[in-house]
């Protein structure tokens, strides 16, 4: 006899940190192998396909070619945010912004909206955790009470939230702090939960484009830094920015991780003081202010941040390894991998003894560096530590370090020395330039002109022997 089939609500798990769906639950997710994440979700898939589809309308079809307007920007006039944003907020865009608890995401939109009030723009902020009494009493601290005419509200319907943007007039602006506290009636879920936060987001989302302000997500990352919920989100929205920083440091970073409207890899500089955050426009100052001159194994790196040039101090330490096993390699702000192969190659090509030692590597000021531009700077580190002399405290270093130990050419030459220059360097260790038929179209280097002396050199060899006082200096390339 045949069974009667009964359609029985499918209950699947979904992974919060992934958006992976399992069938089954499990103590481990299968694709990020992340523990304990797994979240149980009832959809009614099968209400969906069993609806009939409803006849399609033609969709219109478009050239590529044609004249697109560039979209118009609202400009907080907070420099730092604008420049990460690519300009401004794009109208009908969606920005999520990540951050650890308690980093200042709240601060900096709250001080970014009472600025754009100031322009007589019209902006909402909307607040599931905070309660309007705590959002004031921020604001008196941050002394933008008097002349703000920023709208606040506080609710976590989502609902009743896009009931009152769709019927209030020439909005530019709506943040919603944060979207985990978010929720929508019509789901089971608690708030924060995969299938509500992405609920949520998809309806604020639609909102925003059908009534053309640019809206802001605020989202909490886990303690790994991935933003919690699913990365789904991140699909969903234009733009990805992460405010990040050490709660030990004042400073704090704004940077984007996905922007359709701009570039990825500009960064803001902010310092959280008592009255809030304060823009910082001149990054290497602030990066290099406690620099203590005369110490073996720290070099200055001239590094750029996008379009922005920024002077770092590369520390390390090494001390001989204790007892048996593998040397301990701990990095902090660059990578540990890189790290790796440049000790190989200076030890191979720069014949240089550091596989018998403990190596610790820190960027000063917290910073994460990416470029591989910084080898050279953490070379000179290495090699000062080693030798115990300190390097010139008025030199910057930059350029890229192959296996073989020859040292290649990076972008921005320029704007690096012009920074390094601002501040007061007198010196610079850099590539030398590549003599190639391919080459000779470039425009000559006018590098001297910048007031800098430059140490222009080819190989790891160079460098270990410029540390070594065997060099002379050689001005030009
Ligand atoms: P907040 O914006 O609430 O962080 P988030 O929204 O990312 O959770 O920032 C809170 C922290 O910032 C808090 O630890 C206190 C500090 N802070 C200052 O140092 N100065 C200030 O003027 C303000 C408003 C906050
Ligand atoms: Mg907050």
């Amino acid at each position: 006899m045949a069974k009667k089939q009964v359609k029985k609500p499918s209950h699947h798990y979904v992974c919060h940190v992934c958006g992976a769906v399992h069938a089954k639950w499990a103590g481990q997710c299968e694709a990020c192998h992340e523990w304990n994440t797994l979240q149980e979700t009832k959809e009614s898939s099968s209400v969906a396909s069993s609806l009939p589809i409803r006849a399609g309308r033609q969709i219109c079809l478009e050239k590529l070619e044609g004249e697109s307007p560039l979209p118009p920007r609202i400009c907080s006039g907070i420099a730092e945010l604008d420049r990460v944003l690519g300009g401004g907020f794009v109208p009908a865009s969606v920005v999520l912004l990540g951050g650890d608890p308690g980093i200042g995401k709240s601060t900096l939109l709250l001080q970014a909206m009472s600025q754009l009030a100031i322009q007589k723009k019209r902006v909402i902020y909307i607040s599931g955790e905070e309660a309007i009494e705590q959002i004031r009493l921020r604001a008196k601290r941050l002394g933008i009470v008097s002349h703000t005419q920023v709208e606040l509200a506080a609710s976590m319907n989502v609902a009743d939230i896009i009931a009152t943007l769709e019927s209030e007039p020439n909005i530019s602006v709506v943040v919603i702090d944060s979207i985990q506290t978010m929720w929508l009636e019509t789901l089971e879920s608690t708030p924060g939960t995969v299938s509500q936060v992405r609920a949520c987001a998809f309806e604020l989302i639609h909102t925003a484009k059908r009534c053309g302000f640019a809206l802001v997500l605020v989202g909490h990352v886990t303690k790994e830094g991935a933003l919690a919920g699913p990365r789904v989100l991140e699909h969903m929205v234009d733009a990805v920015l992460y405010f990040e920083g050490d709660r030990g440091h004042q400073f704090r970073i704004l940077r984007a991780a996905k922007n359709r409207y701009g570039a990825t890899d500009e960064i803001g500089v902010f310092s959280m003081t008592d009255r809030g955050l304060a823009e910082v426009d001149n990054p290497s100052a602030l990066f290099l202010a406690e620099r203590r001159g005369n110490i073996a194994g720290s070099a200055v790196f001239a590094g750029m941040e996008g379009t922005r040039p920024v002077l770092l101090e590369i520390q390390v330490l090494l001390a001989s390894k204790g007892g048996e096993g593998v040397p301990r390699r701990a990095v902090v702000g660059w990578d540990s991998g890189r790290l790796a192969m440049l000790l190989a190659v200076l030890e191979t090509r720069g014949g240089l003894k550091l596989s018998g030692m403990d190596v610790y590597l820190n960027v000063a000021g917290g910073l994460k560096i990416t470029e591989p531009a910084a080898d050279l700077a953490v070379a000179a580190s290495l090699i000062s530590s080693v030798t115990g002399v300190p390097t010139n405290p008025n030199e910057v270093y930059f350029g890229e370090i192959g296996l073989s130990g020859e040292i290649r050419q990076v972008p921005q030459e320029e704007l690096r020395l012009k920074e390094a220059a601002k501040l007061g360097f007198s010196k610079a260790v850099l590539p030398r330039k590549v003599t190639k038929t391919t080459r000779t179209n470039t425009p000559p280097r006018a590098l001297e002109d910048i007031g800098i002396i430059l140490h222009t050199i080819g190989h790891i060899t160079d460098l270990v022997a410029l540390k070594n006082n065997k060099t002379e200096n050689n001005k030009t390339a």
